[in-house]
Order: C-alpha cells, then sequence, then structure tokens
C-alpha cells in the first residue's frame, strides 16, 4: 500500500513539475502569492477581491513562469488581466480576443485583436495572424454555452503539448434551463471526465474527436468561500509516453526520500530465547 502511495505521489508531482526545465521555477525557491497580488493590483476579478481563481491558477503556471512565450486570453475588458499576466511571464506576449476593439492596450508585450470567439472563421483569422502554439489559452469571454464550447472546439488544437485551456465562470451552465442542462459547458466536461469523450453539439466531430484523444485532463475547480465560482482547467497531453515522460524528471524522482532497505533480523542471542514452558 505504501509503495502504491508512493508511486502516486511520483506521478502527481511528474504531472506539476513536468514542464519544469527552468531552476527558477524550483518549488522549494518559490513563492507563490504573486499571481494572486498582481491580480488585485490591476484589478481583475481573478483575485482575491473577485473569484480567487489565481489562488489555483499560481498552481499550474509556475512551472512554465520562466518559459512561457505566448498566452491567450478571450476577454479583455479593461486590460487588467492581460496586464496581470504579462507581468507574472516576464518572457511571453499576451494576446487578447476580444468583440470590441481594445487596441488602446496595445504594447511591445501585449496584443490584442478584434474577434467573435463563436465565430469560427474570426478565430482562424487570430491564429493565421499569430500562430497555433500557445502556452495557455484562457476564455473569459462573453460566457455562453455556444461562446465557450465553440472556442474549446477549435482554439484546443493552438495550445502546446502539456499546455493549458482554461474555461472561466463555467457556473454559468448553473443558469441554463433544465431542458438545455445536456448540451451545458458543465455537463460536457463532467461527460468528459466519466466517459474520456467530448460530445458537444456546438463542437464539430473532428473537433471532438482531437479533444478526446489529446486532453490529458479537466478539473473543474469551485471555489465556495466567495461565491459558486466554478473554472474548468484543462492540460493537453504531452508528444511523450507516460515512460518518457516519468524519465524526464530527475530532479523530482532524487528528491522523493527512498524507503531505507528492510535490515535482516539479527539473529536472537540464545539467552534472549523464550522458554516454552510444555517442553
Ligand atoms: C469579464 S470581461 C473580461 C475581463 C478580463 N478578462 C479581466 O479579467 O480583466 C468580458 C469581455 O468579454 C468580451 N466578450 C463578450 N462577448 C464576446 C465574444 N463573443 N467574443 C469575444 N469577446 C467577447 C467583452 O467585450 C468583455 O470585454
Amino acid at each position: 500500500m505504501k509503495s502504491v502511495k508512493i508511486i502516486l505521489l511520483t506521478l502527481f508531482a511528474g504531472l506539476i513539475f513536468a514542464q519544469t526545465s527552468s531552476s527558477q521555477s524550483d518549488v522549494s525557491k518559490y513563492k507563490f502569492g504573486e499571481l494572486t497580488a498582481l491580480a488585485n493590483k490591476y484589478g481583475t476579478d481573478k483575485g482575491s477581491m473577485g473569484h480567487l481563481y489565481t489562488e489555483v491558477y499560481e498552481y499550474f503556471f509556475y512551472p512554465v513562469k520562466y518559459d512561457a512565450t505566448k498566452i491567450c486570453e478571450i476577454g479583455i475588458g479593461e486590460g487588467a488581466s492581460l496586464k496581470m499576466f504579462r507581468d507574472y511571464f516576464p518572457k511571453s506576449t499576451v494576446y487578447g480576443i476580444d468583440i470590441l476593439d481594445k487596441s488602446k492596450l496595445n504594447s511591445d508585450r501585449i496584443k490584442t485583436y478584434i474577434a467573435d470567439q463563436a465565430n469560427r472563421s474570426q478565430l482562424k483569422s487570430f491564429i493565421d495572424a499569430n500562430g497555433c502554439d500557445f502556452d495557455i489559452i484562457l476564455d473569459d469571454g462573453g460566457h455562453s454555452m455556444e461562446q465557450q464550447q465553440v472556442s474549446f472546439g477549435y482554439l484546443f488544437k493552438c495550445v502546446k503539448p502539456g499546455g493549458y485551456y482554461i474555461i472561466e465562470d463555467v457556473h454559468t451552465s448553473l443558469d441554463e434551463p433544465v431542458e438545455k442542462e445536456k448540451w451545458t459547458t458543465l455537463s460536457m466536461i463532467n461527460n468528459f471526465v466519466k466517459t474520456g469523450k467530448i460530445e458537444s453539439k456546438y463542437i464539430i466531430k473532428e473537433e471532438a474527436d482531437y479533444l478526446s484523444e489529446n486532453i490529458r485532463y479537466c478539473n473543474l475547480l469551485v471555489n465556495r468561500i466567495i461565491e459558486d465560482s466554478i473554472t474548468c482547467i484543462c492540460k493537453k497531453k504531452y508528444n511523450m509516453s507516460e515512460k518518457e515522460l516519468v524519465n524526464t524528471l530527475p530532479r523530482i524522482n532524487d528528491s522523493i526520500p527512498q524507503q531505507p532497505a528492510e535490515k535482516k533480523a539479527k539473529p536472537m542471542p540464545a539467552s534472549e530465547k523464550k522458554i516454552d514452558a510444555s517442553q
């Protein structure tokens, strides 16, 4: 049982640390809280003034903090979260997609783009102009079922292996009428967790097949402290087998305490041997 626990711990550590390539992202040196502090500084509701998503996101993001080069967010608002990501990921360009013109936010590391997230040809124009190789894509746009699922279906292929696709505010699914419950984003993810298949009336078959084959896992995270906020974090599979993946983690494996080899029991001195009274 103990060895099973250690294997599970190793695999979990492997999932968390698989992208770690920089010594700067060593957990022993990393101080958590920066992402939430930046969220609060710029005023996005992802921080502790709102949904508190950043407290969880940072555990997923910090291994690639110094390596990520392209982050994309759907839904710009006033640009608060784009600025938060720009400051958190020092080497990344942050791309924002919005149905409205947000070009006043453009700078050397923030690029905005006008597109409707429910329109595949507009998403294609964005990808054609900016590439299909994002470390993280996050959807904080219109939050309707169609918008969330069309974007997920179309853009997931543009997440790098091992990267993340995040759908925020999945709790909007809970406002849908009962007769439409089957096609909510929450039902789609719950169904994927149970069956390993993505099914959606908004996602075309090739996209659904790609998603089913390439999602490593999806986590639904519910914040019950402030309000019932739900965010969904889906990780893309790596381009390698589980065995190769574990082999990329020598530093982590080394740091897991090894169980000491069992000592052979010493023969008991004759003087300590119990005397059997029946003899
Ligand atoms: C909640 S705000 C984003 C806030 C921002 N992410 C932050 O945390 O600071 C939602 C944004 O989504 C945009 N939006 C709404 N419907 C959209 C659609 N169909 N496609 C793209 N963006 C959309 C809105 O214009 C608005 O700017």
